[in-house]
Protein backbone atom coordinates (compact mmCIF):
# COMPACT_ATOMS: atom_id res chain seq x y z
CA UNK A 1 0.00 0.00 0.00
CA UNK A 2 1.53 3.33 -1.27
CA UNK A 3 1.65 6.29 1.33
CA UNK A 4 -0.40 8.25 -0.93
CA UNK A 5 0.53 12.15 -1.01
CA UNK A 6 -2.19 13.40 -2.62
CA UNK A 7 -5.61 12.72 -3.80
CA UNK A 8 -6.27 10.30 -7.21
CA UNK A 9 -9.63 9.55 -8.75
CA UNK A 10 -9.90 7.03 -11.36
CA UNK A 11 -11.37 8.56 -14.96
CA UNK A 12 -12.84 5.04 -15.83
CA UNK A 13 -12.51 1.10 -15.48
CA UNK A 14 -9.88 1.00 -18.30
CA UNK A 15 -7.30 3.73 -16.83
CA UNK A 16 -6.87 7.25 -16.14
CA UNK A 17 -6.23 8.51 -13.27
CA UNK A 18 -6.73 12.55 -11.88
CA UNK A 19 -4.50 13.73 -9.30
CA UNK A 20 -4.84 16.85 -6.86
CA UNK A 21 -2.92 18.33 -4.88
CA UNK A 22 0.18 18.59 -6.71
CA UNK A 23 1.17 21.60 -7.81
CA UNK A 24 3.87 20.33 -10.69
CA UNK A 25 5.42 23.96 -10.99
CA UNK A 26 7.00 23.46 -7.48
CA UNK A 27 10.23 21.64 -6.90
CA UNK A 28 8.62 18.03 -6.03
CA UNK A 29 10.21 15.55 -3.41
CA UNK A 30 11.57 12.29 -4.43
CA UNK A 31 8.41 10.58 -2.47
CA UNK A 32 5.87 12.35 -4.84
CA UNK A 33 7.85 12.10 -8.22
CA UNK A 34 8.04 8.71 -6.82
CA UNK A 35 4.18 8.52 -6.42
CA UNK A 36 3.37 10.03 -9.58
CA UNK A 37 5.65 7.18 -11.40
CA UNK A 38 3.70 4.65 -9.83
CA UNK A 39 0.13 6.33 -10.51
CA UNK A 40 1.10 6.33 -13.63
CA UNK A 41 2.29 2.64 -13.96
CA UNK A 42 -1.22 1.91 -12.50
CA UNK A 43 -3.19 3.94 -14.65
CA UNK A 44 -1.76 4.11 -17.73
CA UNK A 45 -2.20 8.02 -17.77
CA UNK A 46 -2.19 10.56 -15.04
CA UNK A 47 -3.87 14.30 -15.42
CA UNK A 48 -3.74 17.33 -13.38
CA UNK A 49 -6.09 20.23 -13.15
CA UNK A 50 -5.67 23.97 -13.03
CA UNK A 51 -1.66 23.83 -13.29
CA UNK A 52 0.46 27.25 -14.13
CA UNK A 53 3.28 25.61 -16.08
CA UNK A 54 5.94 27.86 -17.98
CA UNK A 55 8.19 25.98 -20.69
CA UNK A 56 10.74 25.71 -18.32
CA UNK A 57 8.77 24.37 -15.46
CA UNK A 58 7.22 22.21 -17.55
CA UNK A 59 10.69 20.49 -18.83
CA UNK A 60 11.52 20.38 -15.41
CA UNK A 61 8.79 18.75 -14.34
CA UNK A 62 9.78 16.42 -17.17
CA UNK A 63 13.13 15.71 -16.65
CA UNK A 64 12.39 14.40 -12.86
CA UNK A 65 11.35 11.17 -14.81
CA UNK A 66 13.65 11.15 -17.51
CA UNK A 67 15.77 13.09 -20.12
CA UNK A 68 14.02 14.35 -22.58
CA UNK A 69 13.15 13.37 -25.62
CA UNK A 70 14.42 15.55 -28.85
CA UNK A 71 12.06 14.18 -31.73
CA UNK A 72 13.67 13.91 -34.88
CA UNK A 73 10.87 14.93 -37.18
CA UNK A 74 10.27 18.31 -34.87
CA UNK A 75 13.94 19.39 -34.19
CA UNK A 76 14.86 22.97 -36.04
CA UNK A 77 11.16 23.72 -36.24
CA UNK A 78 11.30 25.94 -33.42
CA UNK A 79 13.55 27.58 -31.72
CA UNK A 80 13.70 25.02 -28.51
CA UNK A 81 13.98 21.44 -29.98
CA UNK A 82 12.73 20.01 -26.36
CA UNK A 83 9.26 21.31 -27.02
CA UNK A 84 6.41 20.71 -29.43
CA UNK A 85 3.62 23.00 -29.44
CA UNK A 86 0.96 21.14 -31.06
CA UNK A 87 -1.33 23.92 -32.32
CA UNK A 88 -4.52 23.67 -34.48
CA UNK A 89 -5.87 26.44 -36.12
CA UNK A 90 -9.57 27.35 -37.30
CA UNK A 91 -9.90 26.19 -40.81
CA UNK A 92 -6.41 23.33 -40.61
CA UNK A 93 -8.46 20.32 -42.66
CA UNK A 94 -5.67 18.21 -40.67
CA UNK A 95 -4.01 17.90 -37.41
CA UNK A 96 -1.18 15.62 -35.19
CA UNK A 97 -2.45 13.11 -33.92
CA UNK A 98 -5.37 11.90 -35.72
CA UNK A 99 -4.66 8.21 -35.99
CA UNK A 100 -4.74 5.78 -33.25
CA UNK A 101 -0.99 5.91 -32.21
CA UNK A 102 1.77 5.39 -29.79
CA UNK A 103 4.13 8.05 -29.99
CA UNK A 104 7.79 8.21 -32.18
CA UNK A 105 7.86 4.32 -32.54
CA UNK A 106 9.70 4.12 -35.42
CA UNK A 107 12.46 5.33 -33.22
CA UNK A 108 14.47 2.21 -31.37
CA UNK A 109 13.74 3.28 -27.99
CA UNK A 110 10.78 5.11 -28.15
CA UNK A 111 9.31 7.60 -25.65
CA UNK A 112 8.43 6.66 -21.85
CA UNK A 113 5.82 9.08 -22.03
CA UNK A 114 4.67 12.50 -22.91
CA UNK A 115 3.28 15.35 -21.10
CA UNK A 116 1.25 17.82 -22.57
CA UNK A 117 -0.20 20.87 -21.18
CA UNK A 118 -3.61 22.81 -22.12
CA UNK A 119 -2.72 26.22 -23.33
CA UNK A 120 -5.63 27.59 -25.35
CA UNK A 121 -8.36 24.80 -25.49
CA UNK A 122 -11.78 25.42 -27.45
CA UNK A 123 -15.32 25.25 -24.76
CA UNK A 124 -15.93 22.04 -26.24
CA UNK A 125 -14.38 19.72 -28.73
CA UNK A 126 -10.40 18.73 -29.61
CA UNK A 127 -10.53 15.92 -26.06
CA UNK A 128 -7.93 13.01 -26.70
CA UNK A 129 -8.96 9.66 -26.00
CA UNK A 130 -6.71 6.80 -24.32
CA UNK A 131 -6.58 3.03 -24.87
CA UNK A 132 -5.04 0.26 -22.69
CA UNK A 133 -2.67 -2.11 -24.35
CA UNK A 134 -2.34 -4.30 -21.56
CA UNK A 135 -6.26 -4.88 -21.75
CA UNK A 136 -6.18 -5.49 -25.53
CA UNK A 137 -3.48 -8.15 -25.10
CA UNK A 138 -5.18 -9.31 -22.44
CA UNK A 139 -8.47 -9.76 -24.33
CA UNK A 140 -6.75 -11.94 -27.59
CA UNK A 141 -7.19 -15.56 -27.19
CA UNK A 142 -4.50 -17.99 -26.33
CA UNK A 143 -4.26 -19.42 -30.53
CA UNK A 144 -3.76 -15.40 -31.18
CA UNK A 145 -1.10 -14.46 -28.22
CA UNK A 146 0.69 -17.93 -29.60
CA UNK A 147 1.08 -16.80 -32.62
CA UNK A 148 2.05 -13.12 -31.84
CA UNK A 149 4.43 -14.42 -29.22
CA UNK A 150 7.96 -13.63 -30.51
CA UNK A 151 7.13 -12.10 -33.78
CA UNK A 152 8.68 -8.68 -34.39
CA UNK A 153 7.09 -5.52 -36.37
CA UNK A 154 8.34 -3.06 -38.30
CA UNK A 155 8.04 0.81 -37.31
CA UNK A 156 8.59 3.51 -40.21
CA UNK A 157 7.45 7.33 -39.81
CA UNK A 158 6.81 7.17 -43.53
CA UNK A 159 3.02 7.37 -42.93
CA UNK A 160 3.17 10.53 -40.50
CA UNK A 161 6.46 12.70 -42.08
CA UNK A 162 8.60 13.65 -44.42
CA UNK A 163 7.59 15.23 -47.90
CA UNK A 164 5.65 11.61 -49.21
CA UNK A 165 3.59 12.06 -46.03
CA UNK A 166 1.90 15.19 -47.23
CA UNK A 167 0.90 16.09 -43.79
CA UNK A 168 2.17 19.83 -43.48
CA UNK A 169 -0.05 21.22 -46.28
CA UNK A 170 -3.31 21.92 -44.26
CA UNK A 171 -2.17 21.74 -40.42
CA UNK A 172 -0.41 24.61 -38.20
CA UNK A 173 1.75 22.04 -36.45
CA UNK A 174 5.12 21.40 -39.52
CA UNK A 175 7.31 18.26 -39.04
CA UNK A 176 10.45 18.41 -41.30
CA UNK A 177 9.72 17.55 -44.91
CA UNK A 178 12.44 19.32 -46.88
CA UNK A 179 14.89 17.07 -49.29
CA UNK A 180 16.80 16.07 -46.64
CA UNK A 181 14.23 13.66 -44.70
CA UNK A 182 15.05 10.23 -44.22
CA UNK A 183 12.85 7.47 -43.16
CA UNK A 184 13.73 6.27 -39.81
CA UNK A 185 12.72 2.20 -39.45
CA UNK A 186 12.99 -0.15 -36.71
CA UNK A 187 11.73 -3.57 -35.54
CA UNK A 188 9.91 -3.96 -31.86
CA UNK A 189 8.31 -7.19 -29.89
CA UNK A 190 4.65 -6.82 -31.21
CA UNK A 191 3.41 -7.77 -27.64
CA UNK A 192 6.27 -6.15 -25.41
CA UNK A 193 6.90 -6.36 -21.74
CA UNK A 194 6.15 -3.65 -19.27
CA UNK A 195 10.03 -2.35 -18.23
CA UNK A 196 8.10 -1.14 -14.74
CA UNK A 197 5.11 -3.28 -14.33
CA UNK A 198 6.16 -6.77 -16.34
CA UNK A 199 3.03 -7.14 -17.80
CA UNK A 200 2.78 -8.02 -21.34
CA UNK A 201 0.76 -5.57 -23.74
CA UNK A 202 -0.04 -5.14 -27.73
CA UNK A 203 2.67 -2.84 -29.16
CA UNK A 204 1.86 -2.46 -32.79
CA UNK A 205 -0.03 1.28 -34.11
CA UNK A 206 -1.21 2.69 -37.61
CA UNK A 207 0.37 5.65 -37.52
CA UNK A 208 4.13 3.60 -37.70
CA UNK A 209 3.71 -0.14 -37.52
CA UNK A 210 3.92 -1.15 -41.37
CA UNK A 211 4.66 -4.58 -41.48
CA UNK A 212 5.71 -7.77 -39.70
CA UNK A 213 9.33 -9.22 -39.61
CA UNK A 214 10.20 -11.47 -42.10
CA UNK A 215 6.58 -11.23 -43.93
CA UNK A 216 5.20 -9.91 -47.30
CA UNK A 217 2.86 -6.27 -47.02
CA UNK A 218 -0.16 -8.49 -48.13
CA UNK A 219 0.86 -11.34 -45.49
CA UNK A 220 1.02 -8.74 -42.87
CA UNK A 221 -1.79 -6.29 -43.52
CA UNK A 222 -4.81 -8.14 -42.78
CA UNK A 223 -3.15 -9.29 -38.99
CA UNK A 224 -1.80 -5.95 -38.38
CA UNK A 225 -5.47 -4.28 -39.13
CA UNK A 226 -6.95 -6.43 -37.00
CA UNK A 227 -4.64 -5.84 -33.96
CA UNK A 228 -4.96 -2.04 -34.52
CA UNK A 229 -8.62 -2.17 -34.19
CA UNK A 230 -9.03 -4.69 -32.00
CA UNK A 231 -6.27 -2.55 -30.05
CA UNK A 232 -8.79 0.71 -29.66
CA UNK A 233 -12.00 -1.68 -28.85
CA UNK A 234 -14.13 1.17 -26.84
CA UNK A 235 -14.01 -1.32 -23.66
CA UNK A 236 -10.09 -0.49 -23.67
CA UNK A 237 -10.48 3.15 -24.16
CA UNK A 238 -11.12 6.42 -22.12
CA UNK A 239 -11.24 9.94 -22.58
CA UNK A 240 -10.04 12.94 -21.47
CA UNK A 241 -11.79 16.72 -21.54
CA UNK A 242 -9.25 19.44 -22.02
CA UNK A 243 -9.50 22.16 -20.00
CA UNK A 244 -6.73 25.46 -19.76
CA UNK A 245 -4.42 24.43 -17.21
CA UNK A 246 -5.10 20.77 -17.61
CA UNK A 247 -1.81 18.34 -17.95
CA UNK A 248 -2.03 14.82 -19.38
CA UNK A 249 0.59 12.91 -19.01
CA UNK A 250 0.35 9.32 -20.80
CA UNK A 251 2.71 6.12 -20.41
CA UNK A 252 3.71 5.77 -24.37
CA UNK A 253 4.47 1.91 -23.64
CA UNK A 254 0.87 1.09 -22.37
CA UNK A 255 -1.33 3.10 -24.30
CA UNK A 256 -2.53 4.69 -27.54
CA UNK A 257 -4.01 7.75 -28.18
CA UNK A 258 -6.07 9.92 -30.49
CA UNK A 259 -6.71 13.59 -30.84
CA UNK A 260 -10.63 13.85 -31.40
CA UNK A 261 -10.74 16.64 -34.13
CA UNK A 262 -14.01 18.07 -33.63
CA UNK A 263 -12.66 21.80 -32.75
CA UNK A 264 -14.82 23.25 -35.58
CA UNK A 265 -13.97 26.98 -35.35
CA UNK A 266 -12.01 27.00 -32.34
CA UNK A 267 -7.90 26.94 -32.06
CA UNK A 268 -6.53 24.41 -29.69
CA UNK A 269 -2.72 24.75 -28.73
CA UNK A 270 -1.04 22.67 -26.19
CA UNK A 271 2.35 22.04 -25.06
CA UNK A 272 4.29 18.76 -25.20
CA UNK A 273 7.31 17.08 -23.69
CA UNK A 274 8.84 13.98 -24.04
CA UNK A 275 10.93 11.81 -21.69
CA UNK A 276 13.15 9.57 -22.83
CA UNK A 277 12.22 5.33 -22.83
CA UNK A 278 14.12 1.86 -23.31
CA UNK A 279 14.53 -0.22 -26.25
CA UNK A 280 10.97 -2.67 -26.08
CA UNK A 281 11.76 -6.08 -25.28
FE1 LIG B 1 0.69 11.48 -30.16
Amino acid sequence: MRNTRFDIALLSGAGGAEISGVDVAQELDDGTIAEIRGALNDHCVVFFRDQELDAERHKAFARRFGEIFIHPNYVGMSDDPEILMVRREPGDTTYVGEDWHTDTTMWPEPPLGAILYGIDIPPYGGDTMFANQYLAYDALSAGMKKMLDGLRAVHSDILVAGPQAGKNKGRSTKHRDGPDWRETRTTHPVVRTHPETGRKMLFVNKSYTVGFEGMTEAESRPVLDFLFEHGNRPEFTFRFRWQKGSIAFWDNRSTKHIALGDTGPFRRLLRRVQVCGDRPV
